[in-house]
């Protein structure tokens, strides 16, 4: 018998019976389809409530701060497994076998190339653009080379489109960085890791070798896979969104970068490494927890809370323990802004507004002094999250096109403007 709820009206109109879906996990949804029909819509600003889709790609569970990705756990496949595995794993729903791995590595491998015409958009910016700003400027620049005889609704095609960016889009961001430093581009290595080719480009030059330090590629392949997925979160229903009207894929993941850049969203690590900067001696900690917890004053504590983990973000201990390994390795235990951001972490989840608020640390908290440590630059640091997120962006894009019922996003809205009015020319509105 399928479970159903029946809304109830106090002014005495038809109850309207609707159907209730439940998924693998996570909380049963009310199909509220049928309430057009009735002369109704829901109403829920900033969808805090709503179920945009059905997916098969990532489960989150907010209040036992779980991750999976295709039901694998984010620990395991944090520690276990690597990018690689886990783009194939996102896009095509299971973990490779060794011949598959080896295709979709060589794949990738061999698409890491910009068209040269490419260099041409680069050069169209100011030296000072923030690389978010070239990352999507060149990124919807593909939709230029990348459209003639495109066909969303090819299976093939689409493949070949989330192959291409997955392996184009760390040669765009390091070359934003290049571009950034006014040093010449530095090609890709296909002989190099995933990891390893990124670090490649953004720190070799021309005037000596440059091999990646192999834990430090590890780190940021393991910080790869933390931030390959989401859910629906608003730059992954930017790109479901924009790519459901069939809009040319690469000028879509675009629209996902722009969301991301966000200071809320993907631009928290940098804001987190900003902040940090700002307070620069444990001393100053208390004065910015009064003023995020001062409702008068805009502040929040960058790299704390988030809309869906009210406990722990699952990421966030992962990349507090490779935070520890990096500067291990590089011998930075006493780096000032760790130890800022460990006693800053320690003294608000004492506080009881944090805890009453369930305000964690999330995954931005510690990524950004990863990436410091490793020589990043903070205006890279949302860059990286789009490099990352760009597999899961693809792989929700491919999952909505391959949905035979998938139709145009089309939002509506509680009008609460003028009511019907006559136009008054201009000789009579009045000086
Ligand atoms: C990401 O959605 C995703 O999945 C995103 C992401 C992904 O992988 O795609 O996980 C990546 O975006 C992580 C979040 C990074 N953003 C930040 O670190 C920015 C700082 N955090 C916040 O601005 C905030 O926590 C949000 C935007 C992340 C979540 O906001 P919500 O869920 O809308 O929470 P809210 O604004 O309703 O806040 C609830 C209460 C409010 O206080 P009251 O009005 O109840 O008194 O908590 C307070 C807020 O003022 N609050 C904070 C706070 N975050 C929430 N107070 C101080 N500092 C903070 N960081």
């Amino acid at each position: 018998m399928k479970k159903t709820v029946t809304l109830t009206f106090s002014d005495g109109s038809p109850p309207i019976e609707l159907p209730v879906e439940e998924g693998t996990y996570g909380k049963p949804v009310i199909d509220i389809r049928p309430l057009g029909a009735h002369g109704y819509f829901t109403h829920d600003p900033g969808f805090t409530a709503t179920s945009s889709c059905n997916s098969a790609i990532t489960y989150i569970d907010g209040d036992e701060g779980l991750l999976y990705y295709r039901g694998y756990p984010i620990e395991e496949l944090a520690y276990q497994s690597d990018y690689m595995e886990v783009c194939y794993l996102l896009l095509h729903g299971e973990l490779p076998t060794a011949t598959q791995k080896q295709a979709f590595v060589e794949s990738i491998s061999h698409h890491t190339l910009l068209h040269d015409q490419m260099e041409n958009v680069f050069r169209g910016f100011r030296r000072s653009a923030h690389p978010m700003a070239v990352m999507i400027g060149v990124t919807g620049a593909m939709s230029a080379f990348y459209h003639a005889g495109l066909d969303n609704f090819n299976p093939q095609h689409r493949e070949s489109v989330a192959h291409r960016l997955i392996a184009k889009i760390p040669t765009v961001a390091a070359w934003a960085y290049k571009f950034n430093e006014g040093q010449p581009f530095v090609y890709p290595q296909n002989r190099l890791s995933y990891a390893e080719n990124f670090m490649h480009m953004m720190f070799a030059t021309p005037c000596e070798d440059y091999e990646p330090n192999p834990a430090l590629a590890r780190a940021l392949d393991r910080i790869f896979i933390l931030h390959a997925d989401h859910e629906q979160n608003a730059s992954t229903s930017t790109v479901r969104l924009a790519g459901s009207s069939g809009a040319n894929p690469y000028a879509c993941i675009a629209s996902g970068m722009a969301s991301l850049w966000g200071p809320l969203h993907g631009g928290a690590n940098e804001a987190v490494l900003r902040m940090l900067e700002e307070m620069d001696d444990v001393s100053k900690i208390g004065e910015f927890i009064r003023r995020a917890k001062d409702k008068s004053d805009p502040f929040r504590l960058m790299g704390f809370g988030h809309r869906i983990y009210k406990n722990v973000d699952p990421r966030a201990a992962i990349i507090r323990r490779t935070c520890y390994e990096v500067l291990d390795a590089l011998d930075l235990r006493d780096d000032p802004q760790f130890r800022i951001a460990l006693e800053l972490e320690r003294i608000a989840l004492e506080d009881e507004y944090f805890i009453e608020r369930k305000l964690y640390p999330n995954v931005d908290f510690y990524s950004g002094i990863i990436f410091r440590a490793m020589g990043i630059p903070t205006s890279m640091f949302t860059a990286l999250f789009a490099l990352a997120r760009t597999a899961g962006w693809v792989a929700q894009w491919h999952e909505m096109l391959s949905d035979p019922a998938h139709r145009i996003g089309r939002p509506r809205q509680l009008y609460t403007g003028a009511a019907r009015r006559s136009f008054v020319p201009l000789e009579q509105r009045g000086a």
